[in-house]
């Protein structure tokens, strides 16, 4: 099932400050999105919106035709990762994802898959994930994703904590789920990474959308690297002054 991510102007206020400023774009089937900016530019804040995290106190976001909290057991359709470290540290990866997949209502046979799918053997999905490195914790976490065989993935900051194996397997599988239909919004910081795998760039700074296209079209006039401080340079010197 194919399905849409819709923004359309969200915008969120912590105290007088705006975070997430109007923000308005759309991420679609077959396409990996790249949400990319400087640290604290609004891509966590916007993405918890998304998934009903964080209330919008203005705009609307729409995944699938319909507001993520209005979804009847959104995990079946939407695949979210948003903090990785955020597991319970006590618990097995395979208990992990266990849980994750009762509450769907999906047998065991989904969580041998994506364990299999994310390269976590039987050994270390038999481990508590307190002990467990980043890269494990990021596997983990996009197992959990994954679970459902949703048709879209919010994934913010994927590559985090990844060596460079990881970060090649993560942006094979990226890519290969959104070349079967799927839609992918994936959040960086890194150039580098979002250079490698979108198709369609959102590129923030101080909340605001500062450039959006294809790749193709936001690197016409020359690297991406130019399109981005083109798009972020004040706002990312005034996020640094901040
Ligand atoms: N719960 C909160 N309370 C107050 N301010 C917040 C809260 N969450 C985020 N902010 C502020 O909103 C702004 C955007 O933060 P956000 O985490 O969305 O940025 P980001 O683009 O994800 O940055 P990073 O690359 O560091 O992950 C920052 O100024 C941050 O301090
Ligand atoms: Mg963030």
């Amino acid at each position: 099932m194919g399905g849409m991510i819709e923004a359309s102007n969200l915008t969120k206020r912590y105290g007088g400050h705006t975070a997430v400023d109007r923000v308005s774009f759309t991420a679609r089937p077959y396409r990996v999105t790249g949400f990319l900016g400087p640290n604290g530019a609004g891509k966590s804040t916007t993405m918890r919106m998304l998934v009903g995290l964080a209330r919008p106190d203005d705009g609307e976001a729409r995944i699938l035709g319909a507001s993520f909290v209005d979804v009847p057991n959104p995990g079946r359709y939407v695949g979210v990762l948003l903090d990785a470290s955020a597991t319970h540290k006590g618990r097995t990866g395979r208990e992990t994802l266990r849980l994750a997949a009762m509450t769907m209502g999906l047998g065991d046979g989904s969580v041998d898959r994506a364990l299999d799918r994310v390269g976590l053997s039987k050994k270390e999905a038999a481990r508590r994930t307190g002990g467990y490195s980043l890269g494990m914790r990021q596997r983990l976490g996009i197992a959990q994703a994954l679970l459902a065989d949703p048709a879209v993935l919010i994934l913010d900051e994927p590559a985090n904590g990844l060596d460079p194996s990881g970060i090649r397997w993560m942006r094979e599988l990226v890519r290969g789920f959104a070349d079967e239909g799927g839609t992918v919004l994936l959040s960086s910081h890194q150039l580098s990474e979002v250079d490698a795998v979108a198709d369609d760039i959102v590129i923030m700074g101080s909340g605001r959308v500062q450039a959006q296209g294809s790749r193709e079209e936001l690197t016409r006039s020359g690297s991406l690297e130019d399109a981005y401080f083109a798009a972020t340079g004040d706002s990312a010197r005034e996020e640094r002054a901040a």
